[in-house]
C-alpha cells in the first residue's frame, strides 16, 4: 500500500464475526482519541427491534420500515456506550448470539442497508473516526485512508468467542459455536448487498496466530504514518 499523508482521519476496521474487530477498534479508539462507529450495533438494534415486533427474517418491507424509523439512543457510560432502543436499555439483549444470528439476516436487505447508509455516515466527523464492521472500506466509507481487514480460521474465532463467553459465565458448545461463526460467514460473505469482503485498498492481517497487542502495534503504525 502507498502511504500518503491524508487530511480525512477514517480507518476502516472490517473483517468476519469473532475476529476481533471490536476490541482493535477500542484500544485504537484509547490511542488516537478518536471514537469508534460500531456499525454491527445498528444492525443488531434493528434485528432487536424486529424480533420485539414479532417479525420475521421473510418480511423485508416490515425491516426497511423497521431500520427507517430506529429510534435509537447512545449514552456513553463509565462501562462503554449503552444503547436505547425506544427508550429501553437493550445493551446486554443485542450482545446475544440469537440478535447477532438475525442481525445478519435483517443485514441481508437491501432495504435495510439503504436505511442505515446515512445514519452511519452521519457519523463521521473531522475529529476522526474508527469504522467497525462488513463493509467500512468497500461501501459506507470507500474514501478513508486507512483500511484494515482482520481474519483469522473460523476455530481460532470460535476459541475467542467462547473464552469471552466463558468469562461471562455463558455456557456453550464450542462446536455450536463453530457451526455459527461459519453458517455467518457464509451468509454475510454472500449476499447480494454489500458482502464481507476486503477492498482492493485494505491491509489485510491474518489475526490466528497473533496477540491483540501485536494486531495493535501493526495498526497504530500504519496510522501513525498517515495521520501524525
Ligand atoms: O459485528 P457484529 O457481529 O456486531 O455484526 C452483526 C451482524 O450484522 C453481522 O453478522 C453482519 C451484520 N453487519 C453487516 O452486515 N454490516 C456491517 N457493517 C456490520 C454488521
Amino acid at each position: 500500500m502507498t502511504v500518503e499523508k491524508s487530511k480525512q482521519k477514517i480507518i476502516t476496521v472490517d473483517g468476519p464475526s469473532g475476529v476481533g474487530k471490536g476490541t482493535i477498534c477500542l484500544l485504537l479508539s484509547h490511542q488516537l482519541g478518536w471514537p469508534v462507529l460500531d456499525s454491527g450495533a445498528l444492525y443488531r438494534l434493528t434485528a432487536t427491534a424486529a424480533m420485539n415486533d414479532g417479525i420475521s427474517e421473510d418480511n423485508h418491507l416490515a425491516l426497511e420500515k423497521i431500520a427507517v424509523e430506529l429510534d435509537v439512543r447512545f449514552e456513553s457510560t463509565a462501562n462503554g456506550l449503552r444503547y436505547l432502543l425506544r427508550n429501553e436499555d437493550v445493551s446486554e439483549t443485542i450482545r446475544q448470539e440469537a440478535t447477532g444470528n438475525m442481525a445478519s439476516k435483517v443485514a441481508a436487505v437491501e432495504g435495510v442497508r439503504a436505511a442505515l447508509l446515512d445514519k452511519q455516515r452521519s457519523l463521521a466527523t473531522t475529529d476522526g473516526l474508527i469504522a467497525d464492521g462488513r463493509d467500512m472500506g468497500t461501501v459506507v466509507f470507500p474514501d478513508a485512508p486507512l483500511k484494515i481487514y482482520l481474519t483469522a480460521s473460523a476455530e481460532e474465532r470460535a476459541e475467542r468467542r467462547y473464552k469471552q463467553l466463558k468469562d461471562k459465565g455463558i455456557d456453550v458448545n464450542i462446536r455450536d459455536l463453530v457451526a455459527d461463526l461459519t453458517a455467518r460467514d457464509e451468509r454475510d460473505s454472500n449476499r447480494k448487498v454489500a458482502p464481507l469482503k476486503p477492498a482492493e485498498d485494505a491491509v489485510i492481517i491474518d489475526t490466528t496466530d497473533l496477540s491483540v497487542a501485536e494486531v495493535e502495534a501493526r495498526v497504530l503504525q500504519l496510522a501513525q504514518q498517515l495521520f501524525s
